[in-house]
């Protein structure tokens, strides 16, 4: 993918926003090598080299978490005090912000309610399985140590009721699993999923399970 922004980030949080490619190659080196390993962020269009990790490499988790930071920076570099002001509001907590929907009284049903529990109880099993997968580094592909919980804690900014919407990065109307897997491949640097692989779907389900009760909004930027 070409980068018309490259980031790189300095030995501590700051980066230095580079408007072409010529000019980062020329500061290359400063910190690390030109063999350090290069994320593209959410956006698609910023990317930003991690110091000191190797291709094959992976962070341990507390420095994967500063690195993630690192990136939201970056990202914020790109969209502006506004949007991210926007981001801020809603990490970690987005559940609390759900306004709940009234509610609606069960359907009439021929089954009964150890049906119903047993129900309950794989669909359980299958958002734990989400949560796990949602905050491993590796077990969704994830090649640098960052996992989902790292940007997004508790499925904050991931805003599954808002699709499906025409995603800029993706250049086509996404559902929520294209921009899971969209993740995948940026910041974690990981291979796209097939839309039936499991683990997509248990992401999903775990997603979704954060935003309980909140309106349906397809479409919403
Ligand atoms: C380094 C931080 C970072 C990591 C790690 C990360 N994301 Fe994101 N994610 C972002 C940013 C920033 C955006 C906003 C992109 C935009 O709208 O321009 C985003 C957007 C999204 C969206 C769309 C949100 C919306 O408003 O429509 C979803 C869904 C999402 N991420 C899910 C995930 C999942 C699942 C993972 C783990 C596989 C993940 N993200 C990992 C930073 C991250």
């Amino acid at each position: 993918m070409e980068h018309s922004i490259l980031k790189r980030a300095t030995a501590g949080f700051s980066f230095v926003l580079l408007g072409a490619l010529a000019l980062a190659g020329a500061v290359r080196g400063d910190s690390g090598t030109s063999k350090d390993v290069t994320v593209t962020l959410c956006d698609g269009e910023s990317a930003m080299a991690i110091p000191g990790l190797k291709p094959g490499e992976i962070l341990p988790r507390e420095r994967a978490q500063e690195v993630a930071g690192e990136m939201l920076q970056a990202w914020r570099a790109s969209q502006g005090e506004e949007r991210w002001a926007l981001w801020r509001s809603e990490a970690p907590a987005a559940p609390s912000q759900a306004s709940p929907a009234a509610a609606v009284p069960g359907q009439p049903t021929k089954f009964t309610a150890r049906d119903q529990m047993l129900w309950k109880r794989e669909q359980d099993k299958w958002i734990a399985e989400g949560y796990k997968l949602y905050h491993s580094p590796t077990d969704l592909g994830g090649t640098t140590g960052v996992s989902c919980d790292m940007c997004h804690p508790d499925g904050s900014n991931t805003h599954p009721e808002t699709y499906p919407k025409y995603q800029v990065q993706l250049k086509k109307t996404a559902l929520l699993r294209d921009m899971i897997n969209w993740c995948i491949q940026n910041p974690e640097k990981g291979k796209l999923l097939p839309e039936d692989d499991p683990r997509l779907r248990a992401v999903e389900a775990y997603i979704l399970s954060t935003r309980k009760g909140v309106a349906l909004e397809p479409g919403k930027h």
